[in-house]
């Protein structure tokens, strides 16, 4: 039976392209309201993290589906509320797996995992447990149109791929890893094309999703912007 405390919760769907800022201002809405946050991406990119150390992507880059697949019951993913810097760590079978899942190895080789449907099944049921209760805060590619297709908050995000490579660039250096801006920009574009072209819940704006181009925007215009529509559905 529903809490009261439940009955006024609302699930908050984000999703949109890569590297759109869309974690970041997920995260900051889930701290500001006090609701969980996921980040469904880090899921994806546990998995093809799993893969890339059991050597099921081959030379030629090319993930070996059916083992993948007959591993899926192995692979546990879960994660540590944030510490002292802040943020929610992924695990990978009880490791902390944070600091390689944003690797240019995982992004290269993650929307090609991605596409694999037993992947998405297993991937989707988990989120779906993760917001029985509401209060939630998701971001991903399938928040909106497959994982939560009733969310009471759905927001599209947007901005052209050179801003959204600059970003991940940016964010790439100051991590300390060595890339070139337009390894980043390829990886960008080959995601979108790779995310919105699948068969299984390609990303798509939900038809009652609120689109969001903040190419133009600060992180704060940004955050301004999510914490009104947030009022507007929680009243
Ligand atoms: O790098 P960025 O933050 O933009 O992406 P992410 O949210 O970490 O997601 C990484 C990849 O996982 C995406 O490019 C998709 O291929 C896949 N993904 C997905 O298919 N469905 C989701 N709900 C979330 C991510």
């Amino acid at each position: 039976m529903k809490g009261i405390d439940d009955a006024k919760k609302i699930i908050v769907a984000i999703d949109g392209y890569s590297s759109s800022g869309k974690s970041t201002m997920a995260r900051e809405l889930a701290k500001r309201v006090g609701y969980v946050y996921v980040d469904s991406g880090a899921m994806y990119r546990a998995v093809t993290l799993y893969a890339i150390r059991h050597d099921m992507v081959t030379p030629e880059k090319k993930v070996k589906t059916e083992e993948l697949i007959a591993a899926l019951p192995d692979i546990h993913i879960s994660f540590q509320a944030a510490g002292a810097d802040g943020i929610q760590h992924t695990l990978l079978n009880g490791e902390d797996v944070e600091k390689f899942i944003r690797d240019m190895e995982v992004s290269n080789m993650v929307s090609p995992v991605a596409v694999i449907p037993e992947v998405r099944q297993r991937l989707t049921a988990l989120q779906q447990e993760f917001g029985i209760h509401k209060g939630i805060i998701m971001d991903g590619r399938d928040i909106g149109t497959t994982v939560f297709p009733d969310a009471e908050l759905k927001v599209f995000v947007c901005a052209s791929p050179e801003e959204r490579a600059r970003r991940r660039y940016k964010e790439l250096l100051e991590k300390g890893e060595d890339v070139e801006y337009d390894e980043v920009y390829k990886n960008v574009v080959e995601r979108d094309r790779i995310d919105t072209t699948r068969e299984v819940s390609p990303l798509r704006k939900a038809s009652d999703a609120i689109e969001l181009d903040n190419g133009d925007m600060t992180p704060s215009e940004q955050m301004d912007w999510l914490l009104e529509k947030f009022q507007e559905q929680v009243g």
